[in-house]
């Protein structure tokens, strides 16, 4: 569902009849209509900006026409969130520890690929949305209950995907992978058109990191594992000696795609915006991009990608807090976060357990 107005979205989720699945916090809720990724002088909004230049420019080059969207409504049902995106009954995400409920029956969206079928379904075949999603989390630094998603997706038509496929089809996974397309694939897919889609995808994706983080800096791909996705990959780049996963993509389940009566080949991917802000600006702290401090605020500039200046001349400091459980054992550490959250806001950066007797 597209969005009307964003402070439509906080009232809409305050007037919810609340139910026994009901965790959304006022904290949480106040967060809804920021949309910090639609200013374009803000980290999230610039580095989001780059990222779609960068597909539109495919345009020009006679590639498809990628599509920008951001305007979606962060109120997505338990079908959209999960269901429809294969994900198991007994998965974590669908649990009140993990994510934030409105009711039974909603919540607020946990990943931006919940609102990718509805398009499928609509015809897009080449486009990029971007939102908040949010996420029931511990305290730290790099961590917080909001954040922001930009993902992308493109379906092949069988004529794009026989104009373009040839018996020397590139392998561009050589260079990742020991084996090549030695990945778990989908019942039944057509080898050649797999093949046209992950390379497909690796140049994109490859051409968008090069982008961001210039020629020298080592990438490598890693398979891994999403419902929605087969083959499924994440992106790595290595960052002050440490491999950062930047990027999660895959070949679309067929099964999804044909539910969107919508041709069966294509790719998707997401990427988390504050962690590619993080490293890109250098910003040691992710509350700092919800600051309404004009010392952080200032520092920045449309299309630019600029250092971060340190400003606090506060030095912070620690505290010890022990408290008792009941006996029910039904005490779950991200209510306490979301506890902490709620009195303390983001004043605390990392919450740690000592010791339990
Ligand atoms: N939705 C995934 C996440 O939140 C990212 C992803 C998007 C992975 C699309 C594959 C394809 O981590």
């Amino acid at each position: 569902m597209v969005l009307e107005t964003s402070s439509n979205v906080v009232d809409r989720v305050k007037s919810v009849k609340r139910d026994s699945m009901t965790n959304v916090t006022s904290s949480i809720i106040s967060k809804l209509d920021q949309r910090l990724f639609s200013n374009p002088a803000h980290p999230i909004g610039i580095v989001k900006n780059l990222i779609y230049d960068r597909f539109r420019k495919f345009k020009n080059s006679n590639d498809e026409d990628f599509q920008c969207f951001d305007n979606f409504d962060p109120v997505v049902s338990v079908e959209e969130n999960f269901d429809v995106l294969c994900f198991p009954s007994d998965h974590v995400g669908r649990s009140r520890s993990d994510s934030y409920f409105l009711d039974n029956r909603t919540l607020l969206r946990t990943h931006m690929t919940a609102n990718e079928p509805e398009y499928i379904k609509q015809g897009h075949r080449a486009f990029l949305i971007s939102g908040d999603v949010y996420r029931r989390d511990e305290i730290d630094s790099t961590h917080y209950p909001v954040f922001h998603q930009l993902e992308g997706v493109r379906i092949f038509d069988d004529q794009s995907i026989t104009k373009t496929v040839g018996t020397d089809f590139p392998s561009p996974f050589n260079e990742h992978f020991a084996i090549n397309y030695d990945y778990e694939t989908q019942r039944g897919q057509d080898k050649l058109a797999l093949r046209h889609v992950t390379t497909d995808l690796y140049f994109k994706l490859m051409g968008l990191m090069r982008h961001l983080f210039g020629e020298n800096t080592p990438i490598r791909w890693q398979t891994c594992f999403f419902p929605f996705t087969t083959p499924s990959f994440e992106i790595e780049i290595l960052y002050r000696d440490r491999w950062i996963e930047v990027c999660g993509c895959g070949v679309l389940q067929q099964s999804i795609l044909k539910d969107c009566n919508a041709p069966v080949n294509g790719w998707a991917f997401g990427l988390g915006l504050e962690r590619l802000a993080m490293i890109l600006f250098d910003i040691p702290d992710i509350r700092l991009f919800w600051s309404q401090d004009e010392r952080f605020l200032n520092q920045f500039q449309l299309e630019k990608i600029t250092k971060f200046v340190p400003f606090s001349k506060y030095p912070s400091t620690f505290r010890d807090m022990s408290f008792w459980l009941n006996e029910s054992g039904d005490f779950d550490a991200n209510s306490l976060f979301d506890l902490i959250r709620q009195k303390a806001g983001d004043m605390v950066e990392d919450v740690k357990l000592v010791k339990n007797y």
